[in-house]
């Protein structure tokens, strides 16, 4: 099955003034409004959604949040809900990032929570899994990669992942200055599928999405992409420059040829 490559960033807090969300949308609109083949989305701050979506609304550009409270609306003090997303014709949740994992504790119960509560809601969550430490052990790997999956999906419906989209985040690769090696990826993300298909059966397992995210450069991008188990990429630092991100763009349709 030929699934469409996605290629996004989340800003993190990164950028954090409103300002710099809406140019870098003008600019990502500049840049990539006319791209046909692949999808392309930013995650600004919560903030920055409503100017960001302003922008993008009327345009191919997909947007959405970071995080999103475990219940589409109630007494959740400092939390974003899902339907504030809805109604900013958002179409993506991200969750269960490294950093929302260890910085703020959030359990895999909570992560999960919220993976159906986003797909019960019609939009696409990015759930984000990997591995702590550098696996070279296939079984190990796959265990620990098994278990997260497990407990992230548990109260998903199953009909609804053709909207699932995991992202594969080794913890030990976020932030760096190199992304993880593409042979051990791509060993990754073919686990994944595995894994998606003995969990759920291979009709739903072959419609999920599986990007790999984590010191994703223009220099390894096509090394990255150049798998049928990597339907995209999800850069962060070094897309910050739009230039740079439409630059990783390309290196994906090259090895997509697209
Ligand atoms: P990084 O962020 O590319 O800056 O490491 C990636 C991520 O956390 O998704």
């Amino acid at each position: 099955m030929t699934r469409r490559p996605k290629v996004g960033i989340s800003m993190k807090s990164y950028q954090t003034l409103p300002r710099e969300a809406v140019s870098y949308a003008e600019s990502f609109e500049k840049l990539l409004g006319d791209e046909k083949e692949i999808d392309i989305f930013f995650l600004p701050t919560a903030v920055s959604l409503y100017p960001a979506a302003k922008v993008l609304k009327d345009t191919s550009i997909l947007y959405g949040i970071q995080n999103i409270g475990p219940e589409a609306n109630g007494a959740f003090t400092g939390e974003n809900s899902v339907e504030s997303v809805k109604a900013l014709n958002g179409s993506l949740v991200e969750l269960g990032h490294y950093e929302r994992r260890t910085i703020f504790r959030e359990s895999t119960d909570m992560i999960a929570k919220k993976v159906a509560l986003v797909l019960e809601q019609g939009l696409s969550p990015i759930l984000c899994i990997g591995e702590e430490e550098k696996l070279s052990d296939k079984k190990q790997l796959k265990k620990v990669l098994k278990s997260d999956l497990e407990s992230c999906l548990k109260y998903s419906d199953e009909s609804k992942f053709s909207n699932l989209m995991i992202a594969y985040e080794p913890f030990w690769a976020i932030g760096k200055s190199d992304a993880a090696d593409p042979e051990y990826v791509h060993e990754s993300h073919r686990l994944i599928r595995e894994l998606l298909e003995e969990l759920f059966g291979s009709s739903k397992a072959e419609k999920v999405h599986i990007i790999y995210g984590g010191s994703v450069s223009k220099d390894i991008a096509y090394d990255l992409a150049n798998n049928e188990d990597v339907d995209g990429l999800f850069v962060g630092r070094f897309g910050h420059d739009p230039k740079n991100f439409k630059m990783i763009v390309n290196e994906v349709k090259r090895a997509k040829k697209l």
